[in-house]
């Protein structure tokens, strides 16, 4: 949990609102969750070192039809379940990824299911829900009613079937007395809002489906059901219980006090950002807001859409793993490269394939060779030359002008587009960019070489050098600790900048272009190497 948990509302600064989707808690995460999870986490901490206050929420679905479903393969009761695998598994690997999340929230909490009531109680109080008849095809897999035109045929086992597109597996036919919410009213108004606000759904190809969809006309939502009983209760009917996703979605109020903390409440919702994948965009970019709207609450700002992590040409998901847990990745190429690797390779709300080659090759070259021995190298020649004593650059000249524009031009382009767009491949390789520059500066300059010319004005210029270079991992330590904490913390160390600079993850990130902030005589010392040199390991995938 980050230090900056403040529930008392005593600071009037609204918080900068980050979430993740609450994980269905049927089996363990995988590739795919940690994808989304590590995304929030980097924005968050972005915004942090830009001196926002911020919330970052995540947690776990645990009603509905299909955790019910695995508890009783499993002969245990739904809660035991989704007790041991959030203990045992959810948990563990957010800590283990380095998700500096502020809360936590799981469906099955009375904090959580007394307010669902609440909310769901006032949209009947006002009119807004109505008792009806549904009869269609279900996908327990999605949890959610699908349209006929929706579905595709089945084949070999399936043959004759039709199957849900995207967990190619056969729907069931539902027929049940629930209760409906009046979505189909909310179409107009849903319109005006894309069409207002452009960058509400993002990126621009899930904006325009989900314009596509809402301009058909919406179909009234089923908001309960009566077949099984593993839910929140409709409070004035109690043999329903609320639909899975209208239970889910109301976690981004609930967690932040809504009906139990107003100053809370008033301080964080709505969301400034909700990460989701692109599956399920359209339960947050059209019924969440639809179910705002309907009890006067505000919107949220964003809702940015990440694209797949695929395999074998399919979305990732717990059938068609590839077999690698996170962990493993982690085992070989540690947590900083793991978080580093997918934000970098896949441009964020595009799909993607994880290739065990394509990770090792950015390792290798992007990690360990660019940044990691750029670090080492500095290190080691500040020891050599100077006694790990960092000298003062009196001899600077535009060679060092170039490097300091290079830095800031880093800095406004990285916090643009991850701060801004949620462009991480793209803040990343600006960063990235800088760190080839500083290389390319060394090779032209030579301090080596420099270093054998023992006239003062030869030795002013190794100083200059070295300050330069020195300085330039100043601002990449500070622009890498929001993807790579531990090791741009180990950079932060090994540059001696923490007792006068203060705390890494205090540095601002506008601030860093501040050319000079690392004040001469600081001790640099040559600390644990950033990437050690992958073993020879290889899986298929
Ligand atoms: N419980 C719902 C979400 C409710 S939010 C109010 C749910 N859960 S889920 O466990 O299926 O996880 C969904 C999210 O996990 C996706 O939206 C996405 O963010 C992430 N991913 C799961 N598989 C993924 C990939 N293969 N690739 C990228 N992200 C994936 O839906």
């Amino acid at each position: 949990m980050a230090a900056n948990s403040d529930s008392t509302g005593a600071n009037a600064r609204s918080s900068y609102y980050v979430t993740t989707p609450i994980y269905y808690v049927n089996d363990r995460p995988h590739l795919g969750h940690a994808y989304t999870t590590v995304a929030g986490d980097v924005l968050t901490r972005w915004h942090r070192q830009r001196g926002e206050k911020v919330w970052y929420l995540t947690g776990t679905d645990e009603h509905g039809q299909k955790i019910m479903r695995t508890a009783e393969a499993h002969g245990v009761s739904p809660q035991q379940w989704a007790d041991q695998l959030v203990e045992e598994a959810w948990k563990p690997l957010w800590e283990h990824l380095e998700i500096a999340n502020d809360d936590f929230i799981r469906t099955t909490e009375d904090r959580h299911t007394a307010r669902v009531q609440e909310f769901v109680q006032d949209l009947y109080d006002k009119g807004e829900i109505y008792q009806g008849g549904y009869e269609g095809p279900y996908c327990v897999g999605c949890e959610e009613y699908k349209t006929p035109a929706d579905l595709i045929d089945g084949e070999g086992e399936y043959a004759g079937q039709k199957l849900c597109p995207i967990h190619k597996k056969p729907v069931e036919m539902l027929k049940e007395e629930n209760y409906f919410f009046k979505l189909s009213a909310y179409a107009p108004r849903l319109l005006e809002l894309y069409a207002s606000d452009p960058g509400f759904i993002q990126p621009e190809s899930a904006r325009n489906e989900v314009v596509r969809f809402v301009e058909q006309g919406l179909q009234d939502l089923s908001i309960s059901r009566s077949t099984f009983d593993w839910g929140v209760q409709i409070p004035w009917d109690p043999k329903h219980v609320i639909y899975v996703w209208v239970d889910a979605l109301l976690n981004y109020a609930t967690a932040v006090g809504y009906g139990s903390d107003p100053a809370k409440f008033e301080q964080t919702f709505p969301a400034d950002v909700h990460l989701v994948g692109k599956d399920i965009l359209r339960f947050h970019a059209v019924i969440w807001p639809a179910m705002l709207m309907a009890n006067g609450l505000p919107l949220p700002k964003k809702i940015a859409a990440n694209g797949w992590l695929m395999v074998g040409g399919e979305k990732m998901s717990k059938s068609n793993l590839t077999g690698i847990s996170p962990q493993q990745l982690t085992d070989h190429f540690g947590v900083d490269a793991y978080r580093y690797y997918f934000l970098r390779a896949i441009p964020f709300g595009t799909d993607g394939s994880f290739s065990w080659e394509d990770f090792s090759a950015r390792y290798t070259s992007e990690l360990a060779n660019d940044f990691g021995n750029l670090a080492s190298r500095v290190a080691a020649m500040v020891g050599k030359y100077f006694d790990g004593v960092l000298p003062a650059a009196t001899a600077a000249g535009p060679a060092e002008k170039e490097l300091a524009d290079g830095l800031a031009k880093a800095v406004a382009e990285a916090d643009d587009r991850i701060g801004e767009k949620l462009d991480f491949a793209g803040g990343i390789a600006a960063i990235f960019d800088f760190v080839k520059q500083v290389n390319g500066y060394l090779t032209t300059q030579e301090p080596w070489k420099v270093a054998k010319d023992t006239s003062e004005a030869g030795q002013a210029r190794l100083a200059t050098i070295l300050y330069a270079a020195a300085e330039s991992l100043r601002g990449i330590a500070v622009l890498l600790n929001p993807v790579m904490p531990r090791v741009s913390g180990l950079l932060w160390e090994s540059l001696g900048a923490e007792p006068v600079l203060g705390a890494l993850a205090d540095q601002q990130v506008t601030e860093a272009a501040r050319w000079g902030l690392l004040p001469a005589g600081v001790t640099v010392t040559k600390g644990d190497i950033l990437f050690p040199r992958l073993e020879e390991k290889k899986q298929d995938v």
